[in-house]
């Protein structure tokens, strides 16, 4: 079974995601996570964002593996663990340009798909209901106020020790939101077939509850 969670950075779909995937025993496959990862191979490469054929050509050398350990995920680039350093300031700076580039969503499209072959999954992302798994079984489209989404983030990003003022933090979203929905291939954009839902005034729970009810009346 394939349940894809769309949605914009701070709707909730990440929390929401790995909510479901414990009461449900779906595995978890977070594919922002794969982008981020490549765009810790452009840092640790010294490349910009606009030498595209340069990163294509990293691709081949990238494994990524999601593993859990003491029962955190974990996410491990070239079998060092960068679960931390995907979340850091330099990556989310220019995660959303390196995932505009086509060669990087081809391939990692292809990678995510491997990653949920004969396996129960609840992905999340942007363009899981549209391009990666356009017959999924359930899908799902997140969103929310902007700045509710950003306090979201700014929140959790304090939590985590990021060092980001909250103004840092907005103004990356809006400039994600407007380079993630204007992507030639994959861009952020809701399934025609899947069930919106505006997260702005819901708990986690509620957005939680309302997911598994929407997969348990699918799979009943
Ligand atoms: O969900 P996130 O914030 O970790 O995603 C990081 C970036 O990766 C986001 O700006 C857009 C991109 N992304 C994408 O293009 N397609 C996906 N399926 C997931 C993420």
């Amino acid at each position: 079974m394939i349940v894809a969670i769309d949605g914009p950075a701070g709707s909730g779909k990440g929390t929401v995601t790995k909510l479901i995937s414990q009461r449900m025993e779906l595995i978890n496959l977070d594919t922002g996570a794969t982008y981020r990862c490549v765009a810790v191979s452009v840092l640790d490469n010294n490349l910009k964002v606009e030498e595209e054929d340069k990163i294509a050509a990293l691709l081949d050398d990238i494994k990524i593996e999601f593993k859990k350990e003491d029962e955190k995920d974990k996410v491990f680039l070239n079998d060092v663990d960068v679960t931390e350093r995907i979340r850091s300031k330099e990556v989310s700076k220019i995660v959303s340009f390196v995932s505009g580039i086509t060669e990087v969503r081809l391939h990692m499209a292809d990678l995510q798909r491997k990653m949920a072959e004969g396996k129960d999954v609840i992905m999340e992302g942007r363009d899981i209901g549209t391009y990666v798994f356009p017959n999924a079984d359930v899908k799902i489209y997140l969103d929310a106020d902007v700045t509710v989404r950003a306090k979201r983030r700014y929140k959790e990003n304090l939590e985590k020790g990021i060092d980001m003022t909250y103004e840092e933090v907005l103004d990356n979203i809006v400039k994600r939101d407007e380079n993630d929905k204007n992507k030639k291939l994959g861009a952020l954009k809701k399934a025609d077939d899947a069930v919106f839902i505006d997260t702005t005034d819901m708990t986690i729970e509620e957005v939680a509850d309302k997911i598994e009810y929407i997969i348990k009346e699918k799979i009943k």
